[in-house]
């Protein structure tokens, strides 16, 4: 998912919480400031981070920064290797390109996805095969797997790799997905994008897989303003992946390329705000964890509204938490939101299936209506850590009002 774009950009303060300054005569003073759905939660330390990366003489895509915060990451992800990328979608597509997806293969992903997940195939030149999702926790659905790939092999397809989506922050469910690639021979290089801090079964999301994509958006749980990783326990992946973000230059006293490559590293000064965020990391999985929980109480006594995932946290990081909505109702997630809107609180709806739009609907899919049906009833709630505990009543009076007035 995009950050979202705030009409009247927040000031952030120290704790990243919005902050309005007062003004005589100015009647936007006196209004309260809008709630974001999940804005970057920075302050003073990042600025300082940030103002010592610049002052350091390291302004470059390479640094102290970039590889200390290579070696947390990998640390705290529980890999061998983190490669720091200017954004999540150029870390899905250099692991793609690193794990041997060629140009021409057929990749098969998520229908219910963020649809930088099939431009990063797109750009490693294969072809998106989309697969519908787990109704109940919008993950892909496994039992369409095998019948997908065969079908498309029989009919002279090269299906050489999968890529997962940890759907709004809830890990992919590896235990099931693994072995079936193992047996499909597929390769497995996980969209754990929304997924930082999450683990599942004992596993983080960014462990998942032969490789796995983290983004660092300014929306995501752990933020360089852009930015993401590509992590990996495997050497010579981590070798070609760097190779080839730097524009596969060799070491010569002339520019020498041995093929032709990106540039997708990260730079240094944003590293150095990565490095603070990471440390701050457990923080903000607790306050997303304190706002599921609120949401879920509240849902849990409005008739025709629950929360997607149900009662089931397993490998979750609480990143976006999202309602979904029975038409019983009598209202929908479109007049939720404007409700909200109304109310100064974002929200955003949930994926509109990437088999229906107009950018994709030419690729292969299997659907089952899984995503359309999370697509028409799902909602995403603010849920930042920058969301203060009157922020958060005022999210829920509002979306208890809104439901009720529509019975
Ligand atoms: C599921 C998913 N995949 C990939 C991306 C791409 O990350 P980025 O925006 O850092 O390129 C995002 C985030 O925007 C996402 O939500």
């Amino acid at each position: 998912m995009p950050a979202p774009v705030p009409s009247a950009p927040p000031a952030p303060s120290a704790t990243g919480a919005a902050a309005t300054t007062s003004t005589v005569g100015d009647p936007a003073a006196t209004r309260p400031a809008r709630i974001l759905l999940s804005p970057a939660d920075v302050g003073a330390v990042e600025a300082e981070a940030a103002a010592g990366a610049v002052t350091s003489g390291w302004f470059a895509p390479a640094g102290p920064d970039v590889s200390g915060f290579e070696h947390e990451l990998a640390e705290r992800l529980c890999r061998r290797h983190a490669v720091a990328c200017s954004s999540g979608t150029a870390a899905l597509h250099l692991g793609l390109v690193a794990a041997g997806v060629r140009p021409g293969d057929v990749v098969v992903t998520a229908t219910f996805t963020f649809a930088a997940t099939v431009n990063a195939i797109l750009l490693a030149g294969a072809e998106p095969l989309l697969l519908d999702c787990d109704p109940r926790t919008g993950d892909l659905d496994l039992g369409l797997l095998g019948d997908a790939v065969r079908r498309a092999r029989r009919g002279g397809a090269r299906v050489t790799a999968v890529v997962p989506v940890d759907v709004y922050g809830r890990v992919t469910a590896h235990e099931r997905l693994l072995p079936l690639a193992g047996e499909l021979d597929l390769v497995v290089v996980s969209d754990a994008a929304e997924s930082v801090g999450s683990r599942r079964l004992g596993v983080d999301g960014a462990a998942v897989g032969r490789a796995s994509a983290v983004s660092f958006n300014g929306n995501k749980i752990l933020s360089t303003s852009g930015g993401g990783a590509l992590l990996t326990d495997d050497d010579h992946l981590a070798d070609r992946a760097r190779h080839l973000a730097a524009q596969a230059r060799r070491p010569a006293d002339h520019y020498l390329h041995d093929e032709p490559g990106f540039n997708h590293r990260l730079s240094n000064v944003l590293s150095a705000v990565g490095r603070v965020q990471l440390a701050r990391l457990d923080e903000f999985l607790a306050r997303r964890r304190e706002t599921r929980e609120r949401y879920r109480e509240v849902v849990d006594g409005l008739d025709g509204v629950e929360l997607l995932g149900g009662h089931d946290d397993e490998g979750d990081n609480c990143w976006l938490t999202t309602v979904l909505v029975d038409p019983g109702t009598g209202t929908t997630p479109s007049a939720l939101l404007r409700s909200l809107d109304r109310s100064g609180i974002e929200a955003r709806r949930t994926w509109a299936p990437l088999h229906r739009q107009p950018a994709f609907r030419r690729h292969r899919s299997v659907v089952t209506g899984a995503a359309d049906d999370l697509f028409a009833r799902g909602l995403c709630l603010p849920s930042g850590s920058t969301l203060c505990p009157d922020d958060r009543e005022r999210v829920v009076d509002a979306l208890v009002e809104a439901v009720r007035r529509a019975r």
